[in-house]
C-alpha cells in the first residue's frame, strides 16, 4: 500500500487513490477482524487455572475470581492447593465453595489430566470456558549440568504439560464452538538467554504451538 501511494505521488495519478483505497480499506480491515483476539470477559465464566497454588498463577487466580470468574485452581500438591484456596478467598473477599476450588492434577500425565477436568466440569455443573495453562518450572543453569530428569521433566511439564490439557478441554470447547486457551510462555522463549536452554526451548515450542492452534481453532469459535 505504501509503495502504491509514493508510486502515484510521483506520477501525480492521485486519482488512482480512489480505487487503491476501495481495494486497500476492506483488505486491511478484514485482516485486523480476523486476527483480532476479542476481548476476555470472565464474568461469570468457568475457568480452568493450572498452576495456580502458587506464583503467578495464585495471583492471576485472586484476580479472576476477583472479576466474576468461577475458578477451579490446579496443581500436585493437595496441602499446597488448599492453602491456596483460602489464600485466595481471604484476598478476593469471596468465600463462596462454588466459585473457588480445586483439582489435584499432574499436567505431564494424560490420565491425570482426564480426570481433573472431569473433576471440575462436575464441580462447576458445565464446561469450562476458560483454560489457563500455566503450570511450568525452570531450572536455571548450565546445560551440561542440567540433569537427564529435568531435561525430560521440562519437555514433559512445560510443552506436554499444556499440549496435555488442550487435548482434554479441546473437544467440547468446539462442540459449543465456545472457550478461550492461555498458554503461558517466558520472555526465555522469544529472547533466549544463558542458563535457560531447555527451559527457553520448551517456552518458544509453546508460542509456536499456541500460534498454529490459534489458527485450527478460531473457525471453530475457540480463541488461544
Ligand atoms: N516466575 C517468572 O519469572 C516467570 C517468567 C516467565 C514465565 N513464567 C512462567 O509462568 C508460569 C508460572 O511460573 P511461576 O514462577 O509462578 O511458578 P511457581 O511459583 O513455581 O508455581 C508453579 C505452579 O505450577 C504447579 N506445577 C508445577 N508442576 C506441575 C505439574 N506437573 N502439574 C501440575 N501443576 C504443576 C505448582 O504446584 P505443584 O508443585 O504443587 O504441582 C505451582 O502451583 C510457568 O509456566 C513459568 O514458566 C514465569
Amino acid at each position: 500500500v505504501t509503495v502504491s501511494v509514493l508510486y502515484c505521488w510521483r506520477q501525480k495519478m492521485l486519482w488512482l487513490y480512489v480505487p487503491l483505497a476501495l481495494v486497500a480499506v476492506p483488505v486491511l480491515a478484514s485482516l485486523v477482524l480476523v486476527h483480532r483476539v476479542p476481548r476476555l470477559d470472565v464474568k461469570g465464566k468457568v475457568v480452568l487455572l493450572t498452576g495456580g497454588s502458587a506464583g503467578i498463577g495464585l495471583e492471576l487466580a485472586v484476580a479472576l475470581v476477583a472479576k466474576g470468574a468461577r475458578v477451579a485452581i490446579a496443581a500436585r500438591r493437595r496441602a499446597v492447593l488448599e492453602e491456596a484456596v483460602a489464600e485466595i478467598k481471604k484476598r478476593s473477599g469471596v468465600s463462596d465453595d462454588n466459585t473457588i476450588s480445586f483439582v489435584e492434577m499432574d499436567v505431564a500425565d494424560p490420565d491425570s489430566v482426564a480426570k481433573g477436568v472431569d473433576k471440575v466440569r462436575f464441580w462447576a455443573k458445565a464446561d469450562i470456558d476458560v483454560c489457563i495453562c500455566n503450570a511450568g518450572y525452570s531450572l536455571p543453569s548450565r546445560f551440561l549440568d542440567i540433569p537427564q530428569r529435568h531435561q525430560t521433566g521440562m519437555v514433559d511439564v512445560n510443552f506436554h504439560g499444556c499440549a496435555n490439557v488442550c487435548r482434554a478441554v479441546l473437544p467440547r470447547m468446539y462442540e459449543r464452538k465456545a472457550g478461550r486457551v492461555v498458554l503461558v510462555s517466558s520472555m526465555a522463549g522469544t529472547a533466549p538467554v544463558a542458563g535457560f536452554t531447555v527451559y527457553g526451548a520448551t517456552k518458544a515450542a509453546i508460542r509456536a504451538f499456541a500460534q498454529s492452534l490459534d489458527m485450527e481453532s478460531a473457525a471453530r469459535g475457540v480463541r488461544v
